[in-house]
Formats: C-alpha cells, sequence, structure tokens
C-alpha cells in the first residue's frame, strides 16, 4: 500500500509521550515525569468536494509506509468515534480528507492514540483557518480531549499534555485535569523498545488499585518511595547526573513490579539492556507489555542490538 498522495495539504504533528518516572503513582496524586517525543504522528489535511470526511492512518516504519486502517465519518469502532468527535470541533469543514502518518508503535504505552488526535485537530485547524494553530489552540485541546475520551475513558490527562506541548515536564493530577511543569534538561539520549503487545490501562490501573487496597500500609510505602524517586530524579535531571537518574530508573522499575505491573518480557528487556551497558532502564507507562526505556548516555548500539537480536522493534531518541 503506498503513502499519502495528499496534494498542498495542511499539516499537523502530535508528539508521541514516554512516561519517565511515577506512572500509576500519578493516579494517586503523586507526580510523574514526562517527556513528549520528537516522534508521534504527522497529519496531512485536504478539502474534499463531497460530504465524505475520511481519515487514513499509516505505519511510517516501513517504506513505503502501509496502510493501518482508513474511517469514515458514521462507522462504530474507536477510531471512527474518536475521528467523527475532531471533525464535530471542526464542523465548518464538510467534506475532507486527512492522513496520518504515525512513527512509534500504536497502542504499546507511547501515546500513540493522543499523538494522532493531535496531529488531525491541528492539520484540520490549519486548513480551517489557514494558518498553523497556536500551540495552546482550545479548539485542538477541546478535540483532543474529545478523542481521548473515546480511546482511554477517564484519562489522566497525560498523553494529552505531551502531546500537545511536547518538552519534559512534571505532571500532577489535579481534580478532573492536570497541572504540567516544564522541567530542564537536556542531552538525556534515551533507547526504546517494545518487548511485548501493550495491555490494557483500565485492567492495569484496576490490578494496583486492587494491590494498595489489599496492602494499606505498605502499598501506601511503596507510593512514598515513588514520590521520593521522582523528587530525586527531578534533581537529577536538571543536575544532568546521569548515574543517579539510572540507579532511580532502576529502583522505579522495582516498584513497578512490586505494583504486579511488570512481566517477563519486560524485566528481561530491562535486564537485557543493563547488561549491554545501560545506565538504568524500566517499563513505562501502564506495563503488562508494551514498551521499556533504556539510558544510553555514552551510546546504545550495544542495546539496540541486543535487543534486536531478541526480535523487539527498537529505537533510540534524544530529550534536549
Ligand atoms: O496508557 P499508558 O500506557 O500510557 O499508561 C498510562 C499511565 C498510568 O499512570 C498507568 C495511568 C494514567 O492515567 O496516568
Amino acid at each position: 500500500m503506498s503513502g499519502p498522495t495528499l496534494k498542498t495539504p495542511s499539516q499537523g504533528f502530535g508528539s508521541g509521550k514516554l512516561i519517565l518516572f511515577g506512572e500509576h503513582a500519578v493516579v494517586y496524586g503523586v507526580p510523574a515525569i514526562v517527556a513528549g517525543l520528537s516522534r508521534g504522528a504527522y497529519a496531512k489535511a485536504r478539502r474534499l468536494g463531497s460530504h465524505m470526511a475520511r481519515l487514513s492512518l499509516f505505519d511510517a516504519s516501513t517504506s513505503p509506509s502501509r496502510l493501518l486502517v482508513r474511517v469514515e465519518r458514521g462507522q462504530s469502532d474507536p477510531l471512527a468515534l474518536a475521528w467523527h468527535k475532531i471533525l464535530l470541533e471542526f464542523s465548518e469543514l464538510d467534506g475532507v480528507e486527512v492522513e496520518v502518518q504515525l512513527d512509534i508503535p500504536a497502542g504499546s504505552g507511547l501515546g500513540s492514540s493522543a499523538a494522532l488526535a493531535t496531529a488531525c485537530a491541528r492539520a484540520l485547524s490549519h486548513l480551517a483557518h489557514e494558518r498553523q494553530p497556536a500551540i495552546d489552540d482550545p479548539r485542538v485541546e477541546r478535540a483532543v480531549a474529545q478523542a481521548e475520551g473515546i480511546f482511554h475513558g477517564s484519562a489522566s490527562g497525560i498523553d494529552q499534555a505531551a502531546s500537545i506541548y511536547g518538552g519534559v515536564f512534571r505532571f500532577e493530577r489535579d481534580g478532573g485535569t492536570g497541572r504540567r511543569t516544564n522541567l530542564t534538561t537536556s542531552g538525556l539520549h534515551l533507547a526504546i523498545c517494545q518487548a511485548a503487545p501493550g495491555a490494557s490501562t483500565a485492567t492495569q490501573v484496576q490490578r494496583v488499585r486492587e494491590l494498595l487496597t489489599r496492602r494499606g500500609g505498605s502499598g501506601q510505602q511503596l507510593l512514598g518511595l515513588v514520590r521520593e524517586v521522582v523528587q530525586e530524579a527531578e534533581l537529577a535531571l536538571a543536575a544532568r547526573d546521569w548515574s543517579a537518574l539510572g540507579d532511580l530508573m532502576n529502583i522505579n522499575h522495582g516498584a513497578l513490579g512490586a505494583m504486579g505491573v511488570s512481566t517477563q518480557a519486560l524485566d528481561h528487556a530491562c535486564h537485557i539492556a543493563r547488561e549491554a551497558g545501560a545506565l538504568g532502564a524500566k517499563l513505562t507507562g501502564a506495563g503488562g507489555g508494551g514498551c521499556v526505556f533504556a539510558l544510553t548516555p555514552s551510546g546504545a548500539d550495544d542495546v539496540l542490538d541486543q535487543w534486536h537480536a531478541h526480535g523487539w522493534e527498537a529505537f533510540t531518541v534524544t530529550l534536549s
């Protein structure tokens, strides 16, 4: 299947995300540290002469890019429903076609759905107003929130914040929404690998909730540990103390294991990365499958070689 064919389209980008520290604990008010990635979703939109509203999603990791799915208004699967919600925000556009290139794995904790929604909404806003939307365009925010509501139910808002604003930030749940505080870091070199298909975030969150309810005091101690890890990680990021940051990733991964959300494959991928020279490694996101990332300040070649040898997709990112 060939890639996009749109002529002079309007464009939009949405960032993928990586939760560096604090997933799951963030549900209970502990801050998380999150990074928007320079990878994510790229959308191109153009008007159609008819009333048709079509969304095509391509996997950009293949050459030529491969069509994953195509949806139209009126279908009832989650992607089509989310697409419908985004279109409602831009209802002055009648006939429209959007093509999206996704260059992160879908459904594995890297925020692909929010990246897709942000890219689509930005491209549609560009088309409607004939200029790129402002970064905090309220129409884009509303469209992405509506789409995320379809994909994730009551999501914490981490993915949306990362997909729209990018950067490295502290995220705290604040009632129904989230508070985002930018953090400074530079030259943070990471390798990311998808070690298993992603699991349902809702199921994983419920699993942790049950454990914390069962265990009472020791569950609270676990949350306290993650809170301490996040505080120290903020200092380590600012100081570019990669050795400390690696230790803290390993500790946070251990806490996530204790919460019951790591798996044999995720643990294995972390061990392999550490043995190949990474300073630290942890799962990211809801767990039960999905991705791990490793801290590789002196280069990621050995880590990537080892992961690839196990048949896992992997790539590097630098956060600046
Ligand atoms: O859906 P994921 O894999 O990006 O994980 C979401 C992070 C959690 O802390 C587990 C849940 C949440 O809503 O914050």
